[in-house]
């Protein structure tokens, strides 16, 4: 199999890469432009760790989906039976202080890579026509917000309501419209909140536990009773490959955990699990600081995983406990390559999003 995914520096790619690896049938290209919150370290680590000969083939390609040029020379080379995207800007604050690059990126990157797919595609032999796939990942945040009933399914009308959320919506119309009047062979997953080792400081978790560890103040947005449905890492990864592999052409797959949270109770998991690592500074809770609520501010997301659990046979295995305990080891073992990858980017773990 030779496996295209785009953003495979970034959080989920880097893991799903790990995992393609594991297979040695596998040829992985991971594209991507290196932006802010990406890194291939975990994926070096691996491939310098691990026997060569048990692990598939890696190759990394430094282009940027907005270059159209770039993007298609890539596809030409790269001839994959399978693109997994992932590429994206994906911080919600980031598109609320900076749209422009979330249109880039999402949009106009997801057009330029449906089209150079296209073209490849459709020069395809038979054979390689007839199981080839673009997988396109997409959110639940297409979804909007709801209230506190009820949950998002595959029949859930879009309505986005962020310029990170609308930039995403946007790429999966026209995922769906290439399918349809190309012919091109997708497949569409929308995934609820994912959390796990190697995401951007930037995001809930892996900010609290940072904070959390340097004994600084947690901001929590608004009244901190906005849910999220919280999604282990490995387990969104076991849910990719299914789609990837089994997943009905034309067709989209609701991923999520069923681990509704209020962010309030999140940030107070994470302190309980730093009062044990960090006994001196605890409770760490008397770090929780509620600052002003972030505009659009959604207010609640919930998955019902029934289709890809009762079709693809998915369930998710790691409880939001297990999840997280995983997650906070990972951070504070972790530290010093994580600050390094943060101030080589640049970012103070500063607010963002809030400046209108
Ligand atoms: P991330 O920000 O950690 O990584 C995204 C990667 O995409 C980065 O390495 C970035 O450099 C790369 N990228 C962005 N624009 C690009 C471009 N124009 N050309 C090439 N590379 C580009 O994001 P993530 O959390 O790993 O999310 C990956 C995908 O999953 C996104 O499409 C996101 O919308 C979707 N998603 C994420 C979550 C979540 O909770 N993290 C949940 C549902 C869906
Ligand atoms: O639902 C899937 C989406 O989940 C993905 O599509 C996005 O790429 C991903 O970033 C994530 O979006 P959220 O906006 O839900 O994630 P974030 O970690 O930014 O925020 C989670 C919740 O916590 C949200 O309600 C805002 C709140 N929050 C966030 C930060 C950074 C705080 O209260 N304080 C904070 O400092």
């Amino acid at each position: 199999m030779r496996i295209l995914v785009t953003g495979g520096a970034g959080f989920i790619g880097s893991n799903l890469i790990q995992r393609l690896l594991l297979n040695k049938e596998n040829k992985v290209f991971n594209l991507d432009k290196m932006g802010y919150a990406s890194s291939t370290k975990s994926i070096d680590n691996l491939l310098a760790n691990i026997n060569s000969k048990s692990l598939g083939k890696y190759e990394f390609l430094n282009v940027d989906l907005e270059n159209k040029l770039d993007t298609q020379n890539a596809l030409d080379y790269v001839f994959p039976d399978l693109i997994m995207h992932l590429a994206a800007e994906s911080h919600v604050d980031r598109s609320i202080d900076r749209p422009d690059s979330f249109i880039a990126s999402n949009i106009i990157g997801t057009f330029n890579l449906l089209e150079s797919s296209r073209k490849i595609w459709r020069n395809f032999d038979k054979k390689k026509k007839s199981t080839f796939k673009f997988h396109h990942i997409s959110t639940d945040e297409v979804f909007g917000s709801l209230g506190k009933t009820g949950s998002f399914s595959e029949e859930t009308p879009y309505k986005p309501r962020s310029p990170y959320a609308a930039s995403k919506a946007s790429s999966d119309h026209l995922v769906l419209s290439w399918h349809h009047t190309y012919g091109l062979p997708v497949v569409l997953s929308n995934c609820s909140n994912n959390y796990g080792p190697g995401q951007f400081p930037e995001k809930l978790i892996p900010l609290t536990i940072y904070k959390a560890y340097r004994n600084q103040s947690i901001p929590l947005y608004g009244d901190g009773e906005n849910v999220r449905d919280w999604l282990f890492i490995d387990d969104h990864i076991d849910a990719l490959l299914l789609v990837a592999k089994q997943g009905v052409i034309g067709e989209s797959y609701c991923i999520g955990g069923q681990g509704e949270k209020s962010n309030k109770n999140v940030v107070l998991e994470i302190c309980k699990i730093m009062d044990k690592i960090i006994p001196f500074n605890a409770p760490h809770k008397k770090l929780i600081s509620y600052v002003s609520d972030r505009p659009g501010h959604d207010k609640r997301y919930s998955i019902n995983p029934s289709k890809i659990k009762k079709e693809l046979g998915w369930k998710s295995k790691y409880t939001f406990r297990e999840g997280l305990e995983k997650t906070v080891h990972w951070y504070i073992n972790n530290l010093e390559w994580y600050e390094k990858t943060i101030t080589s980017k640049e970012y103070n773990f500063e607010r963002l999003g809030n400046k209108l």
